[in-house]
């Protein structure tokens, strides 16, 4: 699960752009925050909080200007969700 979940985060699974904006290795772009941070900007850092985040987006930023669409601007399955909110997840837990 955690393998698909970076496939997706670097977009070879479900053509979401996350790299695009949080970095080829997470760690923040300019128009995105750096997930392998903490503390977490959205919620409490727990796997159900960064799937709920990544299925709804963050219309409302609140360090960046640009919005994160919901899946990042992807069709994303269920499955594909939880496979990158696992790896994301791991991110900030090593
Ligand atoms: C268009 C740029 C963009 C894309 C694409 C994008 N994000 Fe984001 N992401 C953001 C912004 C902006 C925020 C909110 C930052 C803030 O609140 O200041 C955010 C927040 C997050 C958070 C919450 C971080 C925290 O500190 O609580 C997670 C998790 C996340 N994104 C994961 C992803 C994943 C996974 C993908 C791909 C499916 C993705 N993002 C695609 C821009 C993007």
């Amino acid at each position: 699960m955690v393998q698909t979940g970076e496939q997706v985060l670097r977009g070879r699974l479900g053509s979401a752009t996350c790299t695009g904006c949080h970095g080829s290795d997470g760690t923040g772009t300019p128009l995105g925050p750096d997930l392998t941070a903490k503390p977490y900007l959205w919620g409490d850092g727990s796997y159900d909080s960064i799937a709920k985040h990544i299925r709804n987006g963050v219309p409302r930023p609140k360090q960046y200007r640009e919005p994160m669409p919901p899946m990042g601007g992807a069709q994303l399955s269920p499955e594909q969700v939880q496979a990158v909110a696992a790896y994301v997840w791991g991110l900030g837990h090593h």
